[in-house]
């Protein structure tokens, strides 16, 4: 059984089209990366995904069940986390609780078990030093740290990742990596959207490519890379330059 299908997924935005009759599959435990240029529907495909937004046709099922008109709260229960783009914590709340409350809300953990689950989390992504600090005094490396503990905390079999590498020095991107190599290890599935393709091509063993709302590639990493089409979308091939390196 699958972990993740989407069948024929779409969804416009007034005009925009953000997906046209997206099907693809995740196995349990898969690594699979998504690369597109700004405005593809990348995004938007996670929302679908994990709930924030509703598609307008298409079917998505997790664990055969399907999931596609549940709140995005539900989703979070049945082991779906997600990070966003530009993290968003609790910026008054410390490291910690920001974490617990994931802990509380999406694995539906309570006393020691949450607190536990939590610590774990902010261990896993390094924060654990800086477990009491106001979130909002965290620079853009721990808070992107910090949506990896909240989404962690919530005890996912799919891990979303939304450009978790983005803004950050190759250093910090080395650290990164090895974090979601060590989750993807452990057995969780990772989805990850990045624009950084050094990071993805350590990680994935499978690529997307959306643009324009449709998928346009699908396979191994090199091939996806290699083709015409994704070549196409990447007018002046940067993503094939980056690749090399
Ligand atoms: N809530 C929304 N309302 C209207 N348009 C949106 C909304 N969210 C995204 N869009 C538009 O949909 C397109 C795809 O956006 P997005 O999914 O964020 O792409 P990506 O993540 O690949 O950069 C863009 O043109 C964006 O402006
Ligand atoms: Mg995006």
């Amino acid at each position: 059984m699958p972990l993740l299908q989407l069948e024929g997924v779409s969804k416009k935005f007034g005009q925009v089209v953000v997906a046209e009759e997206i099907t693809f599959q995740l196995d349990q435990g898969a690594a699979v990366g998504i690369v597109g240029p700004n405005g593809a529907g990348k995004t938007s495909l996670f929302g679908m995904i994990s709930g924030d937004i509703r598609q307008d046709s298409g079917r998505i099922l997790f664990e055969d069940q399907s999931v596609g008109s549940m709140t995005a709260a539900v989703r979070c229960r049945m082991g779906m986390g997600r990070t966003y783009q530009v993290p968003h914590p609790f910026e008054r709340m410390t490291v910690f609780e920001n974490a617990l409350l994931a802990a509380q809300q999406g694995a539906q953990a309570h006393g020691q078990k949450s607190y536990d689950l939590a610590f774990a989390a902010l261990e896993r992504t390094g924060l654990a030093e800086l477990a009491n600090r106001p979130a909002g005094s965290l620079g853009l490396l721990h808070r992107k740290r910090l949506e990896m503990a909240r989404a962690l905390a919530t005890g996912p079999k799919l891990l979303l990742l939304d450009e978790i590498a983005g803004g950050l020095t190759d250093p910090e991107v080395n650290e990164l990596i090895v974090i979601i190599r060590g989750l993807r290890d452990d057995g969780i599935a990772v989805l990850w959207i990045e624009h950084v393709v050094r990071a993805l091509l350590s990680t994935v063993d499978r690529l997307l490519c959306l643009a324009s709302g449709r998928l346009v590639a699908d396979g191994p990493p090199s091939e996806v890379l290699a083709s015409e089409e994704v070549r196409k979308v990447y007018l002046g091939g940067k993503i094939i330059n980056e690749a090399a390196i």
